[in-house]
């Protein structure tokens, strides 16, 4: 019988968040993706893994464009469908991006980011050692409000599944285009929180480093 491995990640010391290294504007438009671009599904699917090591490379805005609308962008503007599927179409889940010159929200329907904290607070968003060294990474945070309705259970299992389906499109897309990826649950809610400066009822339930690889 194979024996089922466990992988421990040693705790770190968090750093405070460092100044953002250039000006930040209040909103980053984002160029359209190239539909027509990246490896077929297959191959994406068959370089899919989780990376730990990552070089001090910035990713391109066409790039980081392309990556969020993988993400949880549009892809029917019509109907206003998401790439990520999303219970009752809520679409409850917020992508901020933590890049040495900001802390900014993916507003999917303008296509751009609006700055929330012009901070790096890359090293803020978990306690592993390539944390804060790799160009970017998201955090995926759960707007409480937008799914009132719902049994508190269920709005948590449903917010759990949107975020999934969300870092595994981001997966895709980094296997796709040669980037480096991990999803991270090892986080610090509270302190995370302060970073993203969120609302008492908008909580950060997973972080997703990208970068290039070493
Ligand atoms: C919900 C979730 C949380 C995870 N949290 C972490 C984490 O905090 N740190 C980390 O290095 N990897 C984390 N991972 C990645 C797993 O460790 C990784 O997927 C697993 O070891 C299998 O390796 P693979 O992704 O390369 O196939 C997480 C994965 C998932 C799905």
């Amino acid at each position: 019988m194979t024996e089922v491995q466990r992988i421990d990640y040693p705790p770190l010391p968090l750093l405070p968040s460092a100044p953002a290294s250039v000006a930040a504007s209040e909103f980053v438009d984002l160029p359209r993706p190239r539909l027509d671009a990246g490896l077929p599904l297959m191959a994406a699917l068959a370089r899919r893994q989780s990376v730990r090591e990552y070089a001090d490379a910035p990713i391109a805005l066409d790039t980081l464009g392309e990556l969020l609308w993988a993400a949880d962008g549009i892809n029917r503007p019509a109907s206003g469908g998401h790439t990520a599927p999303s219970a009752h179409g809520f679409n409850e889940i917020d992508i901020y991006v933590a890049l040495p010159h900001g802390v900014y929200r993916y507003e999917p329907a303008l296509d751009r980011l609006l700055l929330k904290h012009a901070v790096d607070a890359r090293n803020m968003t978990g306690y592993q050692d390539f944390v804060g060294k790799a160009a970017l990474d998201l955090v995926y945070v759960l707007r409480g409000s937008q799914a009132l309705g719902t049994p508190p259970r269920q709005r948590e299992l449903f917010a759990a599944v949107a975020v999934g389906a969300i870092a595994q499109n981001v997966s895709l897309y980094c296997a796709s285009e040669g980037l480096a990826t991990v999803v991270r649950g090892w986080i610090n809610h509270r302190l995370l929180a302060d970073a993203l400066r969120l609302n008492e009822d908008e909580l950060p339930m997973l972080a997703q480093t990208v970068g290039r690889p070493l």
